[in-house]
């Protein structure tokens, strides 16, 4: 079946060009479909089987993309904000596209795994509460674990505001030190699930998404396109028992 689409909103979706560049460029005579010049920006294209050629570089249709970045301290998990540097802004120039944006924040402190799509049925998917994907994080603490934080995290913890939360695998890796494994994302979700056992947050990270686990090749603000197998591992699921 035919996918046809306008020659610029397909240019526009892929690259960072807005469309009145692309009339422009169209003009020039810098844009080519299968090799041939178009001067049209208006005409109806098959992004799945033409070739789009601007300025010489190819534009390698893809739908939707997939990135996964190690976030570093001090980003915020937004598409853009004007008084702080954003995740977006460390996309680097040749995986920009328009529409991307982070699924689920990490706090500005917080580090570790964060997908980046401008895939929004994904990114729902991955974030819903009822899809049951499990977020994994190493939160080091101010201070020495008590050893009744198991049973609490396991049992569903109630924030000091009231708030029940669902149960939540947890296991001790160090004195000041715990793995917590949740799937529902509100609004400082580990430090508060801390704080509700009188302990403090003082580092976090996000370390696997589902079955998704962080690159470790990948340094802090670096970016990287998933493969189709990692970006289904975020569904997989080995937490059933939770
Ligand atoms: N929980 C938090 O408290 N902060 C994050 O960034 C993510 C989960």
């Amino acid at each position: 079946m035919k996918n046809l689409q306008r020659l610029d909103k397909v240019i526009s979706t892929q690259t960072s060009y807005s469309r009145k560049e692309i009339k422009s460029l169209a003009k020039q005579g810098d844009i080519c479909v299968n090799s041939v010049v178009c001067k049209q920006s208006d005409v109806k294209i098959d992004p799945d089987t033409d070739v789009v050629t601007v300025c010489s570089e190819k534009i390698e249709y893809k739908q939707y993309v997939y990135y996964m970045l190690n976030k570093p301290k001090g980003v915020l998990s937004a598409s853009n904000d004007k008084s702080a540097p954003t995740v977006i802004d460390l996309i680097p120039d040749s995986l920009y596209r328009k529409n991307l944006f982070p699924a689920g924040r990490l706090d500005k402190d917080t580090t570790g795994l964060l997908i980046i799509t401008d895939d929004g049925d994904y990114a729902h998917r991955m974030l819903a509460p009822n899809k049951k994907v499990y977020k994994h994080y190493i939160a080091t603490l101010e201070n020495e674990l008590t050893g009744q934080e198991k049973e609490q995290f396991e049992n569903g913890i109630v924030l000091n505001d009231g708030t029940v939360c669902q149960k939540a695998y947890f296991e001790k890796i160090g004195s000041n030190r715990a793995l917590v494994k949740i799937c529902e994302g509100k609004f400082h979700q580990v430090k508060k699930m801390f704080s509700a056992c009188s302990h403090t947050v003082v580092e976090l990270e996000r370390v696997q998404i589902g079955e998704l686990k962080l690159d470790p090749a990948l340094e802090y603000g670096q970016v990287r396109e998933l493969t189709k197998e990692e970006r289904e591992a975020v569904f997989d699921s080995k937490n059933d028992q939770i």
